[in-house]
């Protein structure tokens, strides 16, 4: 029961306080990451810590859309986290060619709510954020050119409450038995 009360608490936090991040907090919501489960355990990511203030805030200017007003929250955060994905091993890249999936990407959003969940048990507020300027992050954090940023996620102190009740398609809706229809 416990994991589904952080799952349900667990909400995209777009407001941050102007506080630091405890270290072993932090670590800890790394070690979440590290630890989540990869098709054929490739690990196919590096987490990059962005906690240097300007640095941090270069990078949350690439998630800015001002057409879109999304994602100005992001330079708020005192942390931003860039996950890259690193290329599979062998018998994962294997499998995504001959099943026509690319296993690294759903590792990376595994990894992602890993790390989102922890920061939620550490009274902390995340949000992924998956619209980028890649290119502009990656020559930020000196990400070689081959590689991917498909997620960052802002973490931080909410400034305020976060409780609130989630947008969902019903159970009903979202489950089936035996059988599509
Ligand atoms: C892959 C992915 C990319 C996302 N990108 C953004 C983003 O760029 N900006 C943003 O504000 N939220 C982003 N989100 C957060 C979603 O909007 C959010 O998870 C969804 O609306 C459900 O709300 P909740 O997280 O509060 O439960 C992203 C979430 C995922 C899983």
């Amino acid at each position: 029961m416990e994991i589904l009360k952080s799952i349900q608490n667990r909400v995209s936090v777009r407001s941050y306080r102007q506080e630091d991040i405890e270290k072993e907090k932090l670590e800890r919501c790394l070690e979440a990451g590290r630890l989540a489960p990869s098709a054929c355990n490739a690990q196919p990511w590096t987490f990059i810590v962005v906690d240097e203030p300007e640095l941090k805030d270069q990078v949350a200017r690439t998630a800015r859309a001002q057409t879109l007003n999304m994602n100005k929250f992001a330079a708020q955060a005192p942390v931003i986290i860039a996950l890259v994905m690193e290329p599979a091993n062998i018998t994962s890249a294997l499998g995504s060619k001959i099943k026509r999936k690319h296993y690294p990407l759903i590792d990376i959003g595994i990894a992602a709510e890993h790390i989102c969940l922890q920061a939620t048990e550490e009274g902390l507020g995340s949000c992924m954020i998956g619209w980028l300027n890649e290119k502009k992050a990656k020559k930020l954090l000196k990400v070689p050119a081959g590689k991917r940023i498909p997620l960052l996620i802002s973490l931080g102190y909410p400034n305020s409450e976060t409780s609130r009740s989630k947008q969902r398609k019903s159970f009903r809706q979202t489950v089936r038995c035996n059988a599509y229809r």
